[in-house]
């Protein structure tokens, strides 16, 4: 998803720098300085225009979320949520997930969300999906020994090679969904805005969560 550039994106980020961090690596370690409360952290890498990860902050106050995007339209769009919310157990990242190993220290993150990612359909761009080995490897790292991905898509091929890539990986599933509005798993769900725009045309949201 590439969104088209929205001039006041960027300096509303530099104006609230409260809620947006752009230099993560300074923060590996030391991410309970950013919250309120000393309480578990939750990424969501391609976190977007933000619906999700505020649903979910709003939700779970004992927890800490953190929003990771590259794209600046997309953090902007996400942090005018923030701004409506305050919330202070939700931090924004502007950069790009595959520096997740910089950003955070081993063990720092409790649970890892991956909602919609950009497929890459072709196989020369396998390495930029956010399931392919390397971003598992990541993930691995900075989970600590209970951490566990939730991963949430419309898009079957993507949703067979993350089966594939995290069983050869050697993760363990949870839970898998075919079709996750259509089950008792929806009843705690929280949507994204591309699950509600895919759900509403018809489509099966597929889901797994999984353990390394
Ligand atoms: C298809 S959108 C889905 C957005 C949102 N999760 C949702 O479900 O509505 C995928 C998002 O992931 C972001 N993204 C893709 N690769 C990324 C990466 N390596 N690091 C950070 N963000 C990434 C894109 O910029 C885009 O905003």
């Amino acid at each position: 998803m590439r969104l088209r550039n929205k001039p006041w994106a960027k300096p509303l980020i530099d104006a609230n720098p409260q809620y947006v961090v752009t230099e993560p690596e300074k923060f590996a370690g030391k991410w309970q300085e950013r919250f309120e409360k000393e309480q578990p952290i939750f990424v969501e890498v391609g976190t977007g225009k933000g619906r999700f990860i505020v649903e979910m902050a709003e939700k779970y106050p004992d927890r800490n979320f953190i929003g990771l995007e590259m794209q600046t339209v997309a953090v902007g769009i996400a942090l005018k949520k923030q701004i409506d919310a305050k919330l202070p157990n939700l931090q924004l990242v502007c950069a790009n997930g595959s520096g997740l190993t910089e950003f955070f220290n081993e063990g720092e993150v409790s649970g890892i969300y991956l909602n919609f990612s950009d497929p890459w359909p072709k196989k020369r761009n396998e390495k930029r999906r956010l399931t392919y080995k390397t971003f598992l490897e990541s993930y691995e790292n900075v989970l600590n020994g209970d951490g566990r991905i939730e991963f949430k898509t419309d898009n079957r091929g993507l949703f067979e090679y993350s089966l594939c890539s995290m069983n050869e990986f050697g993760m363990h599933f949870d839970g898998v969904w075919l079709d996750l509005h259509d089950s008792e798993e929806a009843k705690e769900n929280v949507m994204t805005e591309y699950e509600e725009k895919f759900s509403q045309k018809g489509q099966p949201i597929y889901k797994l969560t999984a353990h390394f």
